[in-house]
């Protein structure tokens, strides 16, 4: 039995296999309508969520299965002091795979301890968010028909935006890929990412705190919002929320073959004017978790591909 907690937990081959499924299931999808019929994916979000719960919830209903969860820790046994391993030794007997958001880092690693059923990390407390990182690889890949060769600049919040940690672990993979992470200098990337990650790999980078100065390097901006509750200070949100917004005039900086990405939600970091920008490819990239949720849920449940 496999689980998805980190984004290395697929090699570069199973990721590789993982995508083109997706595209195929992008291409094909009244072939895939049918082929998790009698499965349940259970979905234990204790942390707020539109996308990648919906997005999850959405997958395996096109391919023919059913779901059930909760959306919030406060309509869950979690509120009477129920542990994660407990619940999820329960939800074993009632579903076929989990989906498991947690503000608590590592919270589903430990529930893929005690589960008999795939548990997948939809995202635990500043860590990682591999099933993020899946729709970004997807669509990078399919916006620029590579994943090597690129310059990444990931702007905002790189302290605590667990979408930008699981990127950069799942992007050092890939031939001559480079990044620029533009940021205040209190949300720099944690230790960890820029030493047991980025040095002890050799990846080129730069650290800067001017997204106009970078702009026209990019082949790829990765915008994220300021983590506000992850901030243990309200103050420090408040200066630090508007660092960086994105708008046309910073747009016209920027090489004619760059995309815009962002996990969103967006708070204030993108202005609604990029959105005309046929660079700003957000919401396709929503469109693509998709797909990919759809992928990984046949793989960890086994499900061949239909003929
Ligand atoms: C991200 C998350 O939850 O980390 N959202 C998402 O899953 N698409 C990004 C964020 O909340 O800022």
């Amino acid at each position: 039995m496999r689980h998805l907690l980190n984004p290395l937990d697929f090699s570069v081959e199973e990721t590789y296999e993982l995508l083109d499924l997706a595209s195929d299931i992008e291409k094909n999808p009244e072939k895939y309508s049918h082929v998790c019929a009698g499965k349940k994916l259970a979905t234990l979000f204790y942390e707020p969520s539109t996308r990648t719960r919906l997005s999850f919830e959405a997958a395996m209903l096109n391919l023919g299965g059913s779901v059930l969860g909760f959306s919030s820790a406060d309509s869950s046994s979690a509120a009477k002091g129920e542990s994660v391993s407990d619940t999820v030794r329960v939800i074993s007997c009632y579903a076929d795979i989990i989906a498991m958001r947690h503000n608590k880092e590592g919270a589903p690693l430990v529930a893929s301890h005690h589960a008999t059923i795939p548990v997948i990390n939809a995202g635990d407390g500043g860590h990682q968010h591999p099933t993020q990182t899946l729709t970004d690889l997807l669509t990078i890949r399919s916006l620029k028909g590579r994943l090597d060769t690129l310059t990444i600049g990931l702007c905002g919040d790189l302290k605590f935006g667990r979408t930008v940690h699981s990127l950069i672990e799942a992007m050092i993979r890939y031939p001559h890929v480079k990044f620029v992470l533009i940021s205040p200098q209190e949300l720099r990337v944690p230790s960890y990412i820029r030493e047991d990650v980025l040095e002890a790999h050799n990846i080129p980078y730069e650290e800067v705190d001017n997204l106009d100065l970078a702009m026209p390097k990019l082949d790829i901006l990765y915008m994220t919002r300021v983590q506000k509750e992850r901030f243990f200070n309200e103050e420090d949100y408040i200066r630090l929320k508007d660092s960086y917004i994105l708008d046309k005039k910073k747009m016209e900086l920027a090489k004619a073959d760059m995309f815009v990405l962002h996990p969103l939600p967006r708070v204030n970091e993108i202005s609604t004017e990029v959105d005309a920008d046929p660079r700003a490819a957000y919401f396709r990239q929503a469109q693509y978790g998709v797909y990919v949720r759809m992928a990984l849920i046949m793989t960890l449940l086994g499900v061949k591909k239909p003929c």
